[in-house]
């Protein structure tokens, strides 16, 4: 971490130099240490989408975006999703190695026996229209538990801290499948705790009280990868929601259901659902190229979804893994989507086309998974709440780990103030 190395900073006005310590990380860039700059200078930093900042010291995810590399606690991607279950990887983000047998059966437990929720969530849900947007019931709902669980809200104590984690991990897939069966009006699917994380939900999300429903294992190992790849990604949008949250010392819940708000947006995790959309919208191959120039004209607002990332400069690595399992998903489904066709045409045309290559704008995590979704037999809406199940276990993680910091303080980022100066009231008589 910190070093001998350092920047200097000049104010080409006064002539005045300053020092600045750099910090090393085990990889990626290093950080320059601008926490004394505004007391030694008296100048903020200027960086509104944070393009260059680094918001925190983090062990979890390292993602290399030239490169295209993503990796949980130092293994790959692609080495999880072959060869781990998603419970495994939650086990390796909340604790930091990849869990013995015994570390593996007692998480595996201690999940499974808290999968159910309080009775009286049910008569919660009654509260939302039926065509509310799943999301919108998520944020709610995710929220709300903090009203629940008044065992587990102490943030200062470990032994709450890791009852809260595992009950939102827990909790999660049985709440995201409720928000489900309320829309299709359906009743609410109870989990089983003789079925594997992936299977349950599924199980919670299809299973009708009219009938046996077996989880086929095509679509619950579909699912387990899906939610791999969902897990974490260091500091996007959603998980510096969490931690800004997380750092006023509110409680787990009230953080969670934060993450699932930014979530929520089509520029974030809204892309896979606005991606299918925007498929159906080109509709056949042979429209391609006019929305490809729609997406490069500066006055129209229309922008290829599931295409670019603020890190990835290179093809997701998630968006590969998924564009591989596209074909066998669908196959083992026995589910042919013209869209996939489309799609396919669609990443084609674009990485040959100038303004794509120049900006390095790739398919992102997004572009596939609405696909493979959508032929497992979800609904569109439920896309981005899928989404949510899964990075739950980073946002989750990323809490944990702000809240072990030795030096909690709370996230107050300061302004480049634009407006008026000082002016005197004037009377409405006078105006
Ligand atoms: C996720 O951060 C994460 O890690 C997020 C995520 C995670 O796991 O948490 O990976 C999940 O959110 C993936 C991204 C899903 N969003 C989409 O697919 C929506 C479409 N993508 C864009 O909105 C955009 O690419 C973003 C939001 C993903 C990234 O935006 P940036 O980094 O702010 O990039 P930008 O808007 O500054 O774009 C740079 C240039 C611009 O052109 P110029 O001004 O240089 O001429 O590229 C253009 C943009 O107009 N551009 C696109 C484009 N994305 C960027 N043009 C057309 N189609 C696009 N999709």
């Amino acid at each position: 971490m910190k070093t001998d190395k350092t920047f200097t900073l000049k104010n080409d006005q006064t002539g005045e130099e300053f020092t600045l310590p750099v910090l090393d990380g085990v990889e990626g860039p290093s950080v320059i240490d601008v926490r004394k700059l505004y007391a030694e200078t008296g100048h903020f930093t200027f960086d509104p989408s944070y393009t260059s900042t680094a918001s925190c010291k983090s062990r979890l995810t390292f993602i290399d975006g030239d490169k295209g590399i993503l990796r949980h606690r130092g293994y790959t991607i692609e080495e999880l999703t072959d060869n781990s279950t998603f419970l495994e990887v939650a086990y390796l983000l909340l604790e930091g190695d990849l869990p013995n047998k015994d570390q593996m059966k007692e998480f595996d437990h201690n999940i499974t026996y808290h999968t159910l929720v309080h009775e009286q969530l049910h008569t919660f849900f009654r509260g939302f229209r039926r065509d509310a947007h799943p999301m919108a019931i998520m944020c709610g709902v995710v929220g709300g538990l903090a009203a629940f669980y008044h065992d587990s809200l102490d943030i200062w104590d470990p032994k709450q801290r890791e009852i809260s984690a595992h009950r939102l991990i827990a909790k999660i897939p049985t709440i995201a499948a409720m928000t489900m069966k309320y829309a299709m009006g359906q009743p609410f699917v109870y989990p089983r705790n003789d079925l594997t994380y992936a299977e349950n939900f599924l199980h919670m999300c299809f299973a009708l009280p009219a009938e046996p429903y077996k989880v086929s294992k095509t679509l619950s190992d579909a699912m387990d990868k899906i939610l791999i790849l969902h897990a974490d990604h260091e500091q996007n949008a959603s998980t510096s929601t969490v931690r800004l949250a997380g750092s006023s010392q509110a409680n787990p819940f009230a953080c969670i259901s934060s993450g699932i708000t930014s979530l929520w947006g089509p520029a974030h995790g809204g892309a896979n659902q606005a991606v299918l959309a925007m498929l159906r919208e080109i509709g056949s191959v042979d429209r391609i190229p006019e929305y490809i120039e729609k997406a490069k004209d500066k006055d129209d607002p229309f922008r290829l979804m599931g295409f670019g990332h603020r890190v990835y400069k290179n093809m997701d690595p998630r968006a590969g893994v998924l564009k591989a399992s596209c074909d066998a998903v669908l196959d083992e489904l026995g589910v042919t989507d013209p869209l996939l066709a489309v799609a396919r045409e669609l990443e084609k045309i674009a990485l040959q086309d100038e303004y794509f290559v120049q900006r390095k704008l790739f398919p992102n995590v997004d572009f596939y998974s609405g696909i493979i979704l959508k032929a497992m037999g979800f609904p569109e809406e439920m896309f981005t709440v899928l989404f949510a199940v899964g990075r739950t276990v980073g946002w989750v993680s990323q809490w944990k780990e702000m809240m072990e910091e030795q030096s909690l303080r709370i996230g107050r980022p300061r302004q480049l103030y634009t407006g008026p100066a000082k002016r005197d009231y004037v009377d409405i008589d006078k105006r």
